[in-house]
């Protein structure tokens, strides 16, 4: 479906890692001709530059588009310390205007991320809480880094995701959780393509109703 007229409506994506959240927000965007952001990438941006050695609030408050398109954003070490870069309350804080501006444009946007619809867009018209068992999410990311000729093993990519998960959801800031208004759609037992079809078909609903279409 292609939009024409300018419209405001956002729809707020998250969930823990390798859930599908990025593959379905990035469908979710295309189909209705919003705007995608992946906001793991703002904290992995960081990530790269706090594994230099630079302070993570500083890389947080000089952040430029460009840091989002390395290569090394995908690895299981930036990832890792992605997640303990986003406990910091000051480098959540660098971020938030960006996101919220982001999330209000013109001709609408999809954000994916773990704060969004509790954060970042409470306001959102459609909220998507995307999950899927640990082990599920490992095979995954397991066979994505393979198939990206990243060196690791099944094990080592279930204990990061486990990792991750009880940090992302236990720290005091912005942690992991459903908003209270979020659709809970778990791609466990679900193609990419079925999951897809899902958000799809809540999001049109919402959409219809908000455009009066
Ligand atoms: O989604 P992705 O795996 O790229 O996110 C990397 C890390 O960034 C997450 O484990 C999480 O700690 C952090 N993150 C966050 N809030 C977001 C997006 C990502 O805390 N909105």
């Amino acid at each position: 479906m292609l939009v024409s007229k300018p419209i405001r409506f956002t729809v707020a994506i998250d969930g823990p890692a390798a859930a599908g959240k990025g593959t379905v927000a990035k469908g979710l965007a295309d189909h209705f001709g919003f705007s995608h952001l992946d906001t793991g990438l703002l904290y992995r941006a960081i990530a790269v530059k706090a594994l230099v050695g630079e302070d993570p609030i500083t890389a947080a408050n000089e952040l430029v588009a460009s840091d989002m398109t390395s290569q090394t954003l995908q690895s299981p070490k930036v990832a890792r310390m992605a997640s303990k870069v986003a406990v910091i309350p000051q480098v959540r804080a660098a971020l938030l205007a960006f996101q919220e501006n982001f999330a209000s444009q013109d001709g609408g946007a999809v954000l994916d991320g773990r704060d969004i619809g509790t954060i970042i867009c409470p306001e959102a018209q459609i909220k998507i809480f995307i999950t899927a068992s640990a082990e599920i999410r490992a095979k995954r990311r397991y066979d994505e880094l393979q198939s990206k000729g990243l060196e690791t093993s099944y094990d080592e990519v279930l204990r990061d995701v486990k990792e991750r998960d009880e940090r992302d959801m236990t720290r005091k800031d912005a942690p992991l959780k459903p908003a209270h208004d979020a659709h809970i759609l778990d791609t466990s037992g679900l193609s990419i393509m079925a999951s897809l079809q899902k958000a799809i078909d809540i999001t049109s609903t919402a959409f219809v109703k908000a455009m009066k279409i």
